[in-house]
């Protein structure tokens, strides 16, 4: 297996030991790590500075293609910004062999404090190419890419695996996962992502919350437990009922990026937490793109807004018009200083990787997604909010895609 050179490259920031920050929280009040989820087109360099405000201490980046980010400088450009303020974050890869994986975490290791494989995407076309769930078929497989990039990177660097329970009638998935983990964790895995559900499970079926908490009991290192958390009390109440170290959450923090902050104690987002939004947008400038910026506001603010309110938001097609309607409606505008004071972003530098004597990561273009279609989580999620008699709670049925380039 090739191993880069990591020297320091230029803004490189310091690496944060992921044990630390579990212990660390583990000695808090509430017990556990606070964690935002991988979110394809929404777990962003300027949504993970917003959730941090909020309690999260650990944030993933969305699933990146590794195929893609070692051989498309365009893709490494586009689906990974970061700043020395984005600390601590993983970054996760899809990925179906070890070299692959490895040359990818090698590649972003810089700009980050860990990788993570996604084991748990139930997509068709992501099975079809071996990568999420896909993965889950072939334990050994998995073993293996942990084992290889283990051995090119520091111990201290983070390498995790986000996984679904394996199929199996109840007893069968829950002693093939408990194997799994035990496995990953002899492999050099630093922690564990476990949603408790399995491959062919919506998120309309209920989670194991039992399966969780025994995978929890069977291995040392963390695990971080997944699934349907909406508010703190649901986040206070996985960990009561797994013991785990960690609490993830995806759609809860995408309709209230609040839901971490023990202080805020509200169900819905609240104006503060907009303000932020706005004036963390204000400081990206041109760095967010309109779509993230203003899907964001629909999936946070759509619950405060009657439905004829949200059928023109939804509409809006320029960030001015955003700006316009919470300064109307709500006497919110950004405060003057971000206009002032844009977000410094890491100048990220990729090494030239060779394998077996041929340059891999010469720059082409290949993107791993549509970043100008909305995607299918935003499309079905406005269509509920337009629907006449459209409720405020969504169930989506964990389609988070849209079509591959
Ligand atoms: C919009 C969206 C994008 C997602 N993208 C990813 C991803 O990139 N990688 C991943 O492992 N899971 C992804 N997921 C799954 C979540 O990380 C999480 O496992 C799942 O939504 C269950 O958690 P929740 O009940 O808190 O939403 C995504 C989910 C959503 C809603």
């Amino acid at each position: 297996m090739t191993a880069l050179n990591l020297e320091l490259q230029p803004e490189q920031r310091p690496h944060i030991d992921i044990l630390n920050v579990f212990k660390a929280e583990k000695n808090t009040s509430h017990g556990f790590t606070r964690v935002s989820a991988p979110m394809v087109r929404y777990s962003k360099m300027e949504f993970r500075r917003l959730l941090r405000q909020h309690g999260v201490k650990l944030a993933f980046t969305p699933m990146i293609i590794a195929d893609s980010f070692i051989n498309s400088q365009k893709a490494r450009y586009n689906e990974f910004t970061t700043s020395l303020e984005d600390i601590p974050c993983i970054s996760q890869f899809a990925a179906c062999d070890a070299h692959e994986f490895s040359l990818a975490a090698q590649l972003i290791y810089p700009y980050v404090d860990g990788v993570d494989l996604n084991c748990g995407c139930p997509q068709s076309w992501a099975i079809s190419k071996g990568y999420g769930c896909g993965l889950l078929r072939h334990p050994e497989l998995v073993k293996d890419i942990v084992e290889t990039t283990r051995r090119v990177l520091p111990n201290n660097f983070s390498i995790s695996v986000k996984l679904r329970l394996l199929n199996g009638s109840g007893d069968q998935s829950l002693r093939s996962t408990v194997e799994l983990a035990r496995q990953l964790e002899k492999c050099g895995a630093t922690f564990l992502t476990l949603h408790g559900r399995n491959m062919w499970q919506k998120v309309s079926d209920p989670l194991n919350i039992n399966a969780m908490a025994e995978v929890k009991k069977s291995i040392q290192i963390p695990l971080i437990v997944n699934g349907n958390v909406r508010t703190w009390q649901d986040a206070k109440n996985l960990h009561a009922q797994t013991q785990a170290d960690g609490v993830m959450a995806a759609r809860g923090l995408l309709s209230n990026p609040t839901l971490f902050n023990e202080y805020c104690g509200e169900a819905e987002t609240s104006m503060e937490c907009v303000q932020q939004w706005l004036d963390i947008a204000t400081r990206a400038g041109d760095h967010i793109h309109f779509q993230c910026f203003h899907h964001h506001l629909t999936f946070m603010w759509s619950s405060h807004m009657k439905r004829k309110l949200r059928l023109e938001f939804n509409n809006f097609t320029s960030k001015q018009q955003i700006f316009d309607f919470f300064e109307e409606r709500y006497g919110l505008k950004p405060h003057t200083e971000s206009y002032s004071s844009p977000l410094e972003y890491t100048k990220c530098i990729y090494p030239q990787i060779k394998y077996d004597g041929v340059q891999v990561n010469k720059s082409s273009d290949v993107l791993a997604w549509n970043e100008n279609s909305d995607g299918k989580f935003f499309n079905e999620f406005k269509d509920k909010v337009s629907a006449p008699n459209g409720q405020n709670e969504f169930e989506l049925e964990g389609s988070f895609f849209t079509q591959l380039d």
